[in-house]
């Protein structure tokens, strides 16, 4: 048999989503010791193999079919915008995007000023300004804090991840408007949906099933 093949954003979504898949039977020893180095891992029985990968990649492995499955943020699947199947959305990892900045920067952003607007997710930023808001800005690619970006002038605004809104407290920024919610989803390669439907349909079944009764 085939190993399928299921790639996790590595972090806390994955050790969610290992807890979640352990309540349907799906176990993997091997992954559990995190001393290792170890990159790919398997379950004979079931005929799975997993993997961890950084966030922005698991899209990319999705799509070309080197992984069938994926577990990934929302926002990652939106700013990296592949080709794949969104499936289910696994409820946990929930937070918001967000515009934010100084209160001073509502008025700019009230007058569609043209402002720099600094993000990790500059295809989020884009299409959130450009053709929701229909407002030109100047968008920064930055790599992360990037909430340092207004506080030293780099711009006016950031369009970042909200969880709690402790970063954004602890240094004097607020939520001027939000872009979307976001949480985990899963995602499957467009071919391997059709080439090993039963299998991924029986899993997605379980899937959906963990995730109902962990939100009753
Ligand atoms: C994320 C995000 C915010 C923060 C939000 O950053 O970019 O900075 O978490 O969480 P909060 O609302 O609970 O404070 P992350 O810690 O992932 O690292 P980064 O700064 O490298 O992006």
């Amino acid at each position: 048999m085939r190993y399928l093949t299921i790639a996790l954003a590595k972090g806390r979504l994955a050790d969610k989503t290992m807890a979640l898949f352990e309540k349907i039977g799906i176990t993997c020893e091997e992954m559990k010791d995190k001393s290792s180095r170890k990159l790919i891992f398997s379950n004979e029985e079931l005929g799975l193999r997993f993997f961890l990968a950084k966030a922005s990649d698991v899209p990319t492995y999705v799509e070309y079919g080197a992984a069938d499955i994926g577990v990934v943020g929302k926002d990652t699947i939106l700013e990296e915008g592949r080709k794949l199947y969104e499936v289910i959305d696994l409820g946990y990892g929930r937070c918001r995007m967000c515009v934010c900045g100084p209160e001073s920067a509502r008025e700019l952003l009230n007058h569609h000023e043209l402002i720099r607007v600094a993000t990790k997710y500059p295809n989020i930023a884009k299409d959130y300004f450009y053709n929701k808001k229909h407002q030109t800005v100047e968008i920064i690619k930055l790599n992360g804090s990037i909430e340092l970006a207004p506080i030293v002038g780099l711009s006016e605004v950031i369009v970042d991840i909200v969880e709690t809104g402790s970063t954004l407290r602890e240094n004097g920024l607020s939520v001027l408007e939000e872009v979307c919610g976001l949480s985990a989803r899963v995602v499957v390669n467009q071919v391997s949906m059709k080439r090993e439907n039963e299998r991924i349909t029986r899993l997605l079944k379980d899937i959906r099933e963990a995730v109902r009764k962990e939100q009753s």
